[in-house]
């Protein structure tokens, strides 16, 4: 069996394989957060192709907190019910559902990347004051809000609040978005938080809101139902967070409950980013090493490359994004041609699936050149 295709336990909670779909902004939302049918057909596909793990886009803690207005969001019951027909589905197909839980600070209110307009959306037209750590836009963008105390305060909360969504929603975990740009990252970086009270200063205090917010999200969350973070490992600028940072990050992370690091990088500054094949992987490697499991991401195209990461032991799992985009079903593509025929496709027992047994785990390969398809 290839280690790509074989089973991971973080807590008590199994994945069928190594490979999990990352999260994708899909930008087709209905009014007020709501995912649709798109989110069913996107996110189905990947269940039904053999990911592990499949992780939602961005989704919003508090309708403020989202990228553009047509993002997802978690801060309301109608959006659980929505949420529930997804995740049964995914559940039925034998993965794992998560909910990545996320606030976009300074770079909220903005256009999606195809259609109306670039840059942030004004208010008039429909979008919102963002709000940051200081009164310092993201270049291009508007003008923030700095976040006074109290609010800062009522963070943790926000998050805590849509990981119980989350639960009613039935997702099997949560992924606390810390990267990229967005509002953890924000105060992660000495590049964007240049505040002097105990929420800026040195690495310990630009964490410290990360924290928090994993503690109060790790509070409400069953012991046996694991917490990722994802982390910009580097924003690839002098003078920003770069891997030392970063591997500090996990460290904090781990003690306060975190299982597992997904490892990406940039997207606080324009920044110029040495783009190319597993580019992101050394810094999973440098997470890792402090002792809690990593996720790679980037440009992880093909199956042995995916396969090689983990053999050489540079992450536990892999992140796959475009290519899963070009090939709902990369895992299964994987499993042919690594030559492994562990059933990719499974049903877990019980599910709502009418083909299958109750208390039986069916799996399935599709075989290439037979004559027969029984
Ligand atoms: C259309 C699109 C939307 C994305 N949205 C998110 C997102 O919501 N949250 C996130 O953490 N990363 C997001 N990403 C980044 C991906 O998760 C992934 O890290 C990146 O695409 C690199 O992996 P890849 O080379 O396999 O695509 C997005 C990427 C794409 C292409």
């Amino acid at each position: 069996m290839s280690i790509l295709l074989s089973p991971l336990t973080l807590r008590g909670t199994t994945f069928r394989n190594r490979i999990w779909l990352a999260p994708m902004c899909q930008y087709s939302a209905a009014d007020d957060g709501l995912p649709t049918d798109w989110h069913l057909a996107h996110l189905g596909a990947r269940a039904v192709g053999g990911f592990g793990l499949v992780l939602t886009e961005a989704t919003a803690v508090v309708p403020e907190g989202r990228i553009s207005p047509q993002d997802v969001g978690i801060w309301n019951d109608d959006q659980v019910v929505a949420w529930r027909r997804i995740t049964d589905f995914i559940r039925a197909r034998g993965a794992l559902s998560g909910v990545q839980l996320a606030h976009a600070g300074r770079k909220a209110s903005t256009f999606r990347p195809f259609g109306e307009g670039h840059g942030s959306v004004p208010v008039e037209d429909g979008g919102w004051t963002a709000v940051g750590p200081t009164g310092e836009p993201f270049a291009g963008y508007a003008v923030p809000q700095e976040l006074p105390e109290e609010e800062i305060l009522a963070v943790p909360g926000q998050f805590a609040a849509a990981a119980r969504r989350a639960l009613a929603a039935g997702f099997d975990l949560v992924e606390v978005h810390a990267a990229h740009g967005y509002l953890l990252h924000q105060f992660l970086s000495p590049l964007s938080n240049t505040r002097t009270d105990r929420w800026g200063g040195d690495l310990a205090g630009r964490a410290q809101l990360l924290l928090d917010t994993v503690d109060a999200v790790r509070a409400v969350l069953p012991d046996d139902q694991p917490l990722l973070v994802r982390v910009s490992a580097t924003d690839w600028t002098e003078g920003g967070l770069t891997g030392e940072d970063t591997a500090q990050i996990a460290v904090w992370l781990r003690e306060h409950g975190v299982d597992l690091v997904d490892v990406s990088t940039g997207g606080n500054v324009h920044a110029s980013i040495p783009v190319g094949p597993g580019y992101q992987v050394p810094f999973a490697r440098q997470v890792r090493d402090t002792g809690i499991a990593s996720g790679a991401v980037g440009m992880i195209t093909t199956p042995h490359q995916a396969e090689k990461v983990l053999t050489e032991g540079e992450a536990d799992v892999v992140l796959i994004g475009r290519p899963a985009l070009y090939d709902p079903s990369w895992p299964l593509r994987a499993a042919r041609e690594l030559g492994d025929d562990t059933p990719v496709l499974t049903h877990r027992p019980g599910s709502p699936d009418a083909a299958v047994v109750p208390g039986q785990v069916t799996g399935w390969v599709p075989q290439y050149g037979r004559g027969s398809w029984d």
